[in-house]
């Protein structure tokens, strides 16, 4: 008989599954008198889970876990001795007497052990099919009465019929703790819990710090669950009574495998094993984008990765901080525009939401929706309220007295009635409107506010300027600041003239600040003018901050700042216009993009980078851009490409490089990840930034908004490969 390749591989293959099978022998019970040795494993019963010892990542350390049995790759659900691990082969897990699961290192020292509750008579150790592994009585006949369970003490995994949350008889909480790293289970920083204060809800923490929510249980989903695809083959539910209050999850089919994990940086992630591929499809990740954040735009403003800016206070209310809110500084958040007095208010009604944080609420049960409103106006501190149990006509009430970390959900938002004074109602469309079209100001020309305003910058310019003279070698044309950057002082007289008075029509496009507009000067100069919205005195200075920080950079890969007017509440920036526009309206455009051959192409992405390693290595101070897109490079007649819009740019000190910031700011889509959920921005963020920027400018598409036939990545994650 002929041997062919095909024949001797198959039993080299078989040769290697004997030789596991060898090793690894599985036993399903674990009694006093047994014991389980490394490379052994102790399987449940239907064969779904095993347990035994496993070493993680590239570590040298072993852990005893559980893992799913027949599924590749090794998932580890859970682990015993996250915090201790073993240094040799030589451990060993057994069963003491009176009732105690231990796991002994080499030499027979105790490193783990499970918590005692009770006497037993004979305990034994079993693995279930559901992935718990428990402590009995072998002869019990009640199988939930269990001496312990590894449910109530999780580690980074959640899978279908725990009791996720609170067991207030024991004292005892189960949450999610992530591992530290992929090689060290040991307990990291983040956790899953679910939060029984107001109205119980899943919050994501690091320590005590609240990273996310997944929002309340609203009697089908959590209120800020999106794409429930990977739900369909369950049935989540909430459990709350005077002893407990958690949250579980079963499947409708036993086959089903789903788990939710939380990964080293506390992102949520759901996942479900399709047999048809052999893989684990993620169906469900927390945060998915900037709104996710908690409280990305503070108080009383909801959060859309679709609007630009990307916070709106809610209806009826306006930014606490104006000045911050035009930075795009969201976090102090709205307040009202107009008190409530508590009679004669009434509800505004928001579509499709993620409910505001619970930890604020408070909830009756079996009421309609009806019945909630009358409750909520008898009592003044109910800002708003929302049907608590979707399911159900008589679903219950949940009243807030305080609104934050609101969010839009598109599809599977619900709706929130929201207390307003009455006479707001009246007024509101055509607010709103009126805020849209750019809040046309009349201008006031002189006023106290406006002769301060100039004072002071005057004032500091000239200190500025003294200290400059004191550093700085004598023989350099000194004389007025003017010269010295080439910036002026305008008055809004003249501005307003150049842009003949701020047409809506002459607008050319929207900065992170504000609006910009086009302007000639009387001598004929095209300029742009970036007009702030309405300040508050307390911005002055960072405006003034702001204008140096520009003024003192001069590269031809940035944008010139001609000058700037400061009189009463407007502030503006002068620069020089740029016919050719932003990139973007170039770049994304049908017909404009042919105007860009592959050499302009190049000469753009040669012009950022230049700019950039100027900003970053070259000036004298090192700037991050932090908010480098398409639309913030503008071009100029002939196509050499400028960065602008500094508002979101901080300097730095010779040797820092990055730091941390609790709020998140930038443009989605150009974000780096580890900026979006870690909050730490470095020189790195403006280069992963730029990254994206290229990618755009070589392909013409955009990051954000990319869409390919075969995968819903956007251009970042469209492989090369993918393309055939
Ligand atoms: C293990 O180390 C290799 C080489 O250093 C690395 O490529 C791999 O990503 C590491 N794996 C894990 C899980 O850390
Ligand atoms: C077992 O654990 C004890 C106490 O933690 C330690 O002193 C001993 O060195 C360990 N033995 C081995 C073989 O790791
Ligand atoms: C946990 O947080 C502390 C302080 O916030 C930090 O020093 C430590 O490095 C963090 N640990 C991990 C694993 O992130
Ligand atoms: C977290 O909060 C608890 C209770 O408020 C407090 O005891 C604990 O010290 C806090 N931990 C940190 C790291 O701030
Ligand atoms: C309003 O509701 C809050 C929260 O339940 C409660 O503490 C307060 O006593 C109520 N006030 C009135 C006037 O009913
Ligand atoms: C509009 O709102 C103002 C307060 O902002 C209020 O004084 C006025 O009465 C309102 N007008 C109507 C028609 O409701």
């Amino acid at each position: 008989m002929k041997i062919s390749i095909e024949d001797v591989s198959f039993l080299l293959v078989l040769a290697s599954l004997l030789s596991t099978l060898k090793i690894s022998s599985a036993i399903d019970t674990i009694s006093t008198t047994q014991i389980l040795r490394d490379g052994e494993s102790l399987v449940s019963s239907g064969g779904v889970f095993a347990l035994g010892f496993f070493i993680p990542g590239n570590s040298t350390n072993r852990y005893v876990g559980i893992w799913y049995n027949n599924i590749p790759g090794k998932s580890v659900v859970w682990v015993a001795n996250r915090e201790i691990p073993l240094t040799s082969i030589s451990g060993i897990l057994k069963v003491i007497e009176p009732g105690i699961l231990a796991l002994q290192n080499g030499t027979n020292n105790i490193i783990w052990s499970s918590e005692m509750t009770r006497v037993a008579q004979s305990p034994i150790v079993q693995l279930l099919d559901s992935g718990n592994l428990v402590l009995r009585e072998a002869n019990d006949d009640d199988p939930e009465n269990f001496l312990w369970q590894s449910f109530d003490y999780l580690s980074d995994t959640f899978l279908p019929s725990m009791n996720f949350g609170w067991n207030y008889a024991t004292g005892r909480e189960s949450y999610l703790s992530s591992w530290k790293s992929k090689d060290d289970p040991a307990p990291g920083n983040l956790t899953l819990h679910l939060d029984p204060t107001g109205y119980p809800q899943l919050l994501i923490k690091r320590g005590n710090f609240t990273m996310y929510r997944m929002g309340n249980w609203n009697g089908v989903r959590f209120s800020g669950e999106t794409d429930v695809r990977g739900k369909r083959s369950l049935y989540g539910l909430v459990i709350m009574n005077k002893n407990k209050i958690y949250y579980r999850e079963d499947v409708v089919d036993r086959s089903v495998k789903s788990r939710i994990t939380l990964s080293q940086n506390g992102v949520w992630q759901r996942w479900s094993w399709v047999d048809g591929i052999q893989e684990w499809v993620r169906y469900q990740v927390l945060p998915s984008d900037f709104c996710d954040a908690y409280s990305s735009c503070g108080a009383y403003s909801s959060c859309s990765i679709t609007y630009s800016p990307t916070c709106l206070c809610l209806r009826g209310f306006e930014p606490k901080d104006p000045y911050g809110w035009n930075m795009n500084d969201w976090s102090n958040g709205c307040i009202r525009r107009t008190h409530l007095n508590c009679k004669g208010d009434a509800f505004w009604r928001y579509p499709r939401i993620k409910l505001p944080d619970s930890r604020y609420s408070w909830f009756m049960e079996s009421m309609t929706l009806e019945e909630c409103k009358v409750e909520c106006l008898k009592n003044c501190s109910c800002k708003a309220y929302t049907q608590l149990d979707i399911s159900s006509e008589r679903g219950g009430c949940l009243f807030w007295y305080d609104l934050r970390d609101i969010r839009e959900i598109p599809f599977d938002g619900q709706d929130i009635h929201i207390r307003m004074a009455g006479s707001e109602l009246g007024n509101n469309t055509k607010k709103i409107a009126v805020d849209l079209k750019g809040k046309r100001r009349k201008i006031l020309i002189t006023s106290l506010i406006s002769l301060m305003g100039v004072v002071l910058l005057g004032m500091s310019l000239m200190l500025y300027f003294c200290k400059r003279e004191k550093n700085v070698p004598r023989g350099r044309t000194g004389g007025s600041i003017s010269k010295d950057f080439e910036m002026q002082l305008f008055d809004l007289s003249t501005i307003s003239k150049a842009t003949n008075n701020f047409p809506i029509n002459n607008k050319l496009g929207q900065g992170g600040y504000g609006l910009v507009y086009k302007g000639t000067m009387e001598d004929g100069q095209d300029i742009a003018v970036k007009r702030l919205s309405e300040t508050s005195m307390q911005g002055l200075d960072e405006f003034k901050n702001e204008v140096m920080c520009i003024a003192k950079l001069q590269h031809r890969n940035l944008v010139k700042l001609l000058g700037c007017c400061i009189q009463g509440e407007e502030k503006m920036l002068v620069y020089e216009y740029m016919p050719n526009k932003s990139l973007d309206f170039i770049l994304f455009d049908q017909t404009k993009c042919r105007l860009l051959d592959w050499p302009k192409r190049f000469h753009i992405i040669n012009g950022v980078a230049r700019g950039l390693m100027y900003l970053h290595q070259d000036s004298r101070m090192r700037i991050i851009h932090r908010d480098l897109k398409a639309s913030n490079i503008l071009l100029d007649t002939d196509m050499n490409p400028k960065i602008s819009d500094f508002g979101l740019a901080k300097s730095f000190g010779g040797n820092e490089t990055g730091a941390q910031t609790g709020r998140v700011v930038g443009t989605h889509g150009y974000i780096s990840p580890e900026y979006v959920v870690e909050g730490i921005y470095s020189l790195k963020s403006d280069v992963f930034s730029f990254g994206v920027l290229m990618l755009e400018i070589v392909s013409g598409k955009k990051n954000w908004g990319f869409s390919h036939s075969d995968h819903h990545l956007n251009l970042l994650g469209h492989k090369e490969g993918q393309r055939n």
